[in-house]
């Protein structure tokens, strides 16, 4: 029988997930459809039981749905406990289990120019809902993160939401200083950069090993890592993240290992296509 998955968001109509998810089951011979469905916020406690009454097995869900589920759902992952918010969910029995694999998508995304992350310095631009489930994987993971954000207070509680979880950080404003410097990695998660926008500072002074990610993949280079790349860094744009996350999904409804070379290849076609 054909197996049912999907994506809740609003707005969803430019997600590259059906057609990394299509390819994956071509590769593997499964019987599946991934369609996208906007669901506006009113609407979302209808659509999360309709799509178990329509048998779905399990679906991703984006903005602004991923903390305003969890009333809906029957269980959560410790992922998604910790992170306090979903991306993905899983029908079990009838139960709505509730997943999150954006902070591991983003450490698997990461594995192959940076291995281990334990002691690394991380700094991380941005204290928003994405920031926080990467800071929350990387710290459990032995990282020391500083977290900077435009408004710091913003940040001090981040940090303080990550001590309730047993982890630390510190936190700070966005300007530079001696973190460009010291950082191993740095990761922007902001919207800057999604129209264009450059950072209120320049990356002089950067420390060249440092390895540059900013999550954001459309534009497939923003002005901040466009200026990374210049000063001589190794960069990643979001695309990995993005594989990464679905990867986990996948893996998550269907058991087994995705097949991830046909998911990445089935991701940058149709990315570049769209350019
Ligand atoms: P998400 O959940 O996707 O991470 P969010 O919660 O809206 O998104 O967070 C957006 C992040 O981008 C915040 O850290 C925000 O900084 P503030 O907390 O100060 O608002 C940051 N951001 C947005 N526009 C910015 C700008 N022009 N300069 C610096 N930071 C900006």
């Amino acid at each position: 029988m054909e197996k049912h998955f999907g994506l809740i968001g609003y707005p969803v109509a430019h997600s590259l997930s059906p057609q990394m998810h299509h390819a994956g089951y071509k590769a593997m011979g499964i019987e599946a459809v991934y369609q996208r469905f906007t669901v506006k916020p009113a609407n979302l406690e209808a659509a999360v039981y309709g799509l178990r009454a329509l048998d779905f097995l399990g679906w991703n869900v984006t903005v602004p749905h991923k903390e305003a589920i969890l009333p809906f759902l029957d269980e959560l992952t410790p992922e998604a406990r910790k992170a306090g918010a979903v991306n993905t969910v899983k029908v079990a029995a009838g139960r709505l289990i509730g997943h999150n694999t954006d902070g591991l998508g983003f450490l698997q995304s990461i594995k192959k120019q940076m291995p281990e992350v334990s002691r690394r310095q991380v700094v991380i631009l941005g204290a928003g809902g994405a920031a926080k489930g990467i800071a929350l994987t990387l710290a459990e993971q032995g990282a020391n993160i500083l977290i900077l954000n435009r408004t710091p207070e913003k940040a001090r509680k981040l940090v303080e939401s990550l001590r309730t979880h047993g982890v630390d950080a510190d936190w700070g404003e966005l300007t530079p200083g001696s973190w460009l410097r010291e950082a191993d990695l740095i990761i922007q998660t902001t919207s800057v950069g999604l129209h264009g926008e450059t950072m209120p500072f320049s990356l002089q002074g950067i420390d060249k090993k440092a390895f540059v990610v900013d999550i954001i993949f459309n534009p497939s280079e923003t002005p901040f890592l466009c200026e990374a790349r210049l000063q001589g860094c190794k960069t990643m744009n979001g695309l990995g993240m993005l594989l990464y996350q679905g990867v986990l999904a996948w893996e998550f409804w269907l058991g087994g290992r995705a097949p991830v070379e046909a998911m990445a290849a089935a991701l940058s076609e149709n990315f570049s296509e769209r350019q």
